[in-house]
């Protein structure tokens, strides 16, 4: 009797939790039955009163009728060590507070809401218990909204579009939202925070994507599968965090690592695993020289990939990725990809001798599945592909998504949907028990999953310089640290020196290409152009991306705007500092102030644009300088139209 009282006055209720600095409050409430959140920053509102819960098939929607039960509070605060990556210690450091629900209605179901708030994030899921009546459910909708002001600014790339993940970023008001945009979805809002919403730990779950709902309020809209429905699960189930950094600048936002602290620690051994810099039998393939199917031009011929293995050595390059070795890429590959074997070399490329030759030379091979999106064609080899290159030594792959949808189950799927998100998660776990990293192109966005599966490298997933020759421009990789960075490192394809090839005409100074391997971090790094182009042409500027590093002690991002500039130092595990910085179209200046060095003096290698420097009409004008600098240096950098920097600062010992 008094149990129910109580419940009863609970009917409208508020329970705030409040981040370790105080800064950040969110705000739980219950109105009429109905369960929504808030988020204040300051003091000032940046999320407004948000609706939570589901609606489901065959069952009444999760959403009504809500009471609390209980609420348990707990509070942490850890470092956590990772296996590699741009920061090698980040913060776990949070508020957290479970609501315990039940329904008020004749068989209540059960379920939980969990939030965190840290200092620069408020992330909160949806657990729901295994119940006598309810085992199984399928989720029509997830309604979770985003309330953000409707005059905020975001910048944007569009969901269910044949090219996945690799549009261009627009800069957009979230109320013209109306169709739907893909996660980490960045936002600056009229009080001057900046916000990126996104999702960690996706798992067996739809992929979010945020539109405008009904009450013209954002909203998450979770990829649909085939039939319909979001996603079917067995309970209990957990979805993914739902994700809201917060920052007082976008530079700041960049260094959000929060993602990563939500996703569990791993629990099996990954001590095999290796970050990876490769050259590629590849960017021949895109202006035209070699092919990637058998023929007169092939480029993965047993003699190419020795002479690539020897090159690689030169260079002191630890890795060869091979493309195009295996039976499938006849004809139209983007419509035969069903025929793909990943077992069967072609004829001119002899992959046991290849590979004894590789492992001779210490030399580790990328190995490559194209599955043009047909997963049924994949699954169907997965286990005998990955036992093929195991038992050849091969420790890395390649794989990739090309094609609009997927074919799993006889049936078109999004790669983001559900069943997209498991076939990418059956790879991850089949190479992390053969003891192999991957690369996936084409992949499932991140969510910090690499916490937990360090053997998951890398990922594209976003356009890269294979978009190069008019479908990029200078400011597209001023908007990736701003965004699709948020969700961890990329595959882009750096280090391509060829600029005026008449093929593939890049955007770009010659060493911005070497900027990029500062600015776009990523755990498998490509030295993406052909090895003459690195030992003939400028070994002087090779030398930066032979010693830069692939893992990192430490990141501090310096300067940017985004779309605009962005300027980042990383320190490496011998105390040598990193730094790249790009800019969009416009030239501008950049004061670096060394006050993020120890008291050391540093010897730095300076690759900057010459004065003259152009992306469009004199793109390899660049001058290489040596400087003594301290920690009480400031230093004057010119980054030309298009352009871009590096530079190693090298600890002198005295
Ligand atoms: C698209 C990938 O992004 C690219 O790197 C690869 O070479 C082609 N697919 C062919 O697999």
């Amino acid at each position: 009797m008094f149990k129910w009282a109580q419940l009863l006055r609970q009917d409208n209720l508020t329970r705030e939790i409040t981040s370790p600095d105080g800064r950040t409050v969110c705000r739980f409430a219950i109105k009429s039955g109905a369960i929504c959140y808030q988020v204040m920053r300051d003091h000032k509102t940046i999320i407004d009163y948000s609706r939570l819960g589901f609606n489901l098939s065959g069952e009444a929607p999760l959403r009504r009728n809500l009471r609390l039960v209980r609420t348990k509070n707990r509070i942490k605060n850890e470092k956590i060590e990772l296996q590699w990556g741009e920061d090698r210690f980040i913060d776990n450091n949070y508020h957290e507070s479970a609501f315990y629900l039940t329904e008020s209605t004749k068989n209540p179901r059960i379920f939980t809401v969990r939030f965190r708030v840290f200092n620069d994030a408020v992330a909160f899921r949806y657990e729901i218990p295994p119940q006598p009546k309810f085992q199984r459910l399928t989720i029509t909708e997830e309604l979770t909204e985003f309330n953000v002001s409707p005059n905020a600014t975001t910048w944007k790339i569009p969901a269910y579009q044949p090219d996945r993940y690799e549009y261009n970023y627009e800069k957009s008001y979230i109320y013209n939202l109306i169709s739907s945009v893909h996660t980490p979805l960045t936002i600056s809002t009229p009080a001057g925070y900046f916000l990126s919403i996104h999702e960690a730990a996706l798992y067996n779950y739809g992929s979010m994507t945020l539109k405008l709902n009904d009450n013209n309020i954002l909203a998450a809209d979770i990829t649909p599968l085939s039939d319909h429905t979001k996603a079917h699960v067995n309970l209990p189930f957990e979805t993914p965090w739902r994700l809201i950094m917060i920052a007082d600048s976008a530079l700041a936002l960049t260094a959000n690592r929060v993602m990563y602290a939500l996703n569990p620690a791993p629990t099996m051994d990954f001590s095999w695993v290796h970050t990876l810099k490769f050259i590629g039998i590849w960017w021949a393939m895109y202006v035209g020289e070699w092919t990637w199917a058998p023929g007169e031009r092939h480029g993965a011929t047993t003699q190419h990939a020795i002479e690539y293995i020897n090159a690689a050595v030169r260079l002191g390059i630890s890795g060869l990725l091979i493309e195009g070795w295996n039976d499938g890429w006849e004809g139209n590959w983007l419509e035969n990809g069903i025929h793909n074997s990943f077992t069967t070399p072609t004829p001119d490329f002899d992959f046991d001798a290849v590979a004894r030759y590789a492992r001779r030379q210490n030399i580790e091979l990328v190995g490559h599945h194209e599955t043009v999106g047909f997963v049924d064609n994949y699954e169907s080899q997965l286990e005998d592909a990955y036992n093929y290159y195991a038992a050849r030594g091969v420790r890395f792959i390649k794989t990739g998504y090309a094609g609009s949808m997927m074919t799993i189950n006889g049936r078109h799927e999004y790669h983001h949907s559900q069943i997209g998100v498991n076939h990418y998660q059956k790879t991850i776990e089949l190479a992390a028990r053969k003891h192999i990293c991957l690369d996936i192109h084409e992949p499932i966005k991140g969510t910090g999953i690499e916490r937990t599966f360090p053997n998951l490298l890398s990922r594209e997933g976003a356009r890269g310089q294979e978009y190069e020759g008019g479908a990029i421009s200078p400011s597209h990789a001023c908007f990736l640290p701003y965004t699709r960075l948020l969700s961890g490192g990329m595959d882009y394809t750096p280090g391509i020196f060829d600029i005026e090839n008449s093929v593939k005409r890049l955007s770009t100074t010659i060493t911005r290409q070497l900027a990029y391997y500062v600015t776009i971090y990523s755990g498998m790094t490509m030295a993406a152009d052909r090895p003459f182009m690195y030992e003939e042409r400028f070994p002087d500027l090779f030398t930066f991306i032979r010693r830069v590093p692939t893992t990192y002690e430490r990141t501090v991002p310096l300067a940017g705007e985004i779309g605009e500039y962005y300027v980042v130092a990383r320190e490496s595990d011998d105390h040598e500092w990193y730094i790249g910085g790009v800019t969009n179209e416009s030239s501008r200046h950049v004061i670096l102030d060394f006050n993020f060095l120890d008291s050391n003096t540093y010897l730095a290698t300076i690759y900057a644009d010459a004065p003259d420097a152009h992306y469009r009409d004199n793109p390899y004008a660049h001058q290489i300088l040596k400087r003594r600098i301290t920690r009480r240096d400031n230093l004057d950098i010119y980054l030309a139209p298009g352009g871009g920097f590096a530079i190693i600062l090298s600890p002198l010992i005295s």
